[in-house]
């Protein structure tokens, strides 16, 4: 069993035998500069790790792996445009160091490069990877427009369950995808596929209610990301959506006033919103929680404990991460 930073060793070798070509070349030119920093490559981890649970690791789920993490670097790229988002990993957004249009066929291409890889896939495996990857990405799309669409709607308005149901779509089922690709690759029984899968859905959801903590409460330096960005986007958080389920009228008042405001004193005043409601805690409680799920999920999974260690130490990783 490999650890994660074994794993992420093993999946970057393969990764760098994918050449793009040279010309056009900002075409290529700005999707080589987004890949060149590859960001925490947890979606092909889990998905090597996956595999490895039943079998060594297979070829195939390379390929896999790699295409999950292009389609990943795919919706970031697009993402950062939805969002205005200046900064992602440390570094100029794409369509800031380009320009919109080359972002939106650098990411075009990307998801054009994943299908050239499952293409590759064995043809025993291949259907119903293609299947699960396609359903996946479409849920992506469809999370990503509940994301636009919950932005422009009232900051009441929005329950927890339309928040949860937003993030399910846009980013954990691609880590359920992932995990459960790996373990069909596994050669897992259907079972096991499903509570991978779950188990890859759940830390999902803890995975973006920390993004989303981390958005307000995290460090540029760490993150790579601009600090208070979903506030100036008024982006329907689980911080925000937590804040308007928890505050009394008179507090309601104050957040909406301070989401009023521009700037940086924007991002300060519902800080201090946020921190008076105590939001951030129960973020933190929040993200245990979906976690302890997961890990129930992988208790289910009928193999030796020691074989999911590597898994439940990912799993605990993204309980404290700060990037
Ligand atoms: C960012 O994902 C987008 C979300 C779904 C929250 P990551 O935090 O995995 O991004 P990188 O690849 O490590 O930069
Ligand atoms: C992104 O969610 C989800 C997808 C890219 C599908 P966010 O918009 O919160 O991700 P970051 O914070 O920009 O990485
Ligand atoms: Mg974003
Ligand atoms: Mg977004
Ligand atoms: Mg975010």
């Amino acid at each position: 069993m490999h650890s994660f930073s074994a794993i992420s060793d093993l999946y970057q070798q393969k990764r760098d035998s994918l050449v793009f070509p040279l010309t056009p070349s900002n075409l290529y030119g700005s999707i080589n500069y987004f890949l060149d920093l590859p960001g925490k490559r947890i979606r092909p981890a889990l998905c090597l790790m996956a595999n490895e649970l039943f079998t060594p690791i297979r070829s195939d789920s390379y390929r896999i792996a790699h295409a999950i993490d292009l389609f990943h670097n795919f919706t970031l790229i697009h993402d950062d445009i939805m969002d205005r988002s200046p900064l992602r990993r440390g570094r100029a957004t794409l369509h800031t160091k380009y320009d919109e249009g080359t972002a939106i066929l650098a990411g075009d291409t990307l998801f054009i490069y994943c299908y050239l890889l499952l293409n590759k896939v064995d043809l025993i495996h291949r259907t119903h990877i293609v299947e699960l990857f396609s359903e996946t990405a479409k849920q992506v799309c469809e999370g990503q427009q509940m994301d636009i669409d919950l932005e422009k709607k009232e900051m009441d308005a929005v329950h927890y369950a339309d928040y949860l149901e937003m993030i399910t779509r846009k980013t954990s089922v691609l880590l359920g995808c992932a995990a459960q690709c790996g373990a069909i690759m596994g050669g897992a029984n259907e079972q096991q596929q499903i509570s991978l899968y779950e188990f890859g859905k759940n830390i999902g959801i803890a995975f973006q209610i920390q993004d989303d903590y981390l958005d307000t409460f995290g460090l540029t330096a760490r993150t790579g990301k601009q600090v208070g960005g979903d506030i100036l986007e008024n982006k329907k958080t689980a911080l925000l959506v937590k804040a308007f389920e928890v505050a009394d009228f008179k507090q309601k008042i104050m957040l909406k006033e301070a989401f009023l405001q521009t700037g940086q004193d924007k991002v300060q005043a519902v800080i201090n919103s946020y921190k008076a409601l105590e939001v951030d805690q129960w973020a933190t409680k929040a993200i245990e929680s979906y976690t302890a799920i997961a890990f129930g999920n992988l208790e289910e999974i009928d193999v030796p404990v020691f074989k999911k260690e590597k898994l439940m130490k990912l799993a605990n990783s993204l309980l404290v991460r700060q990037s």
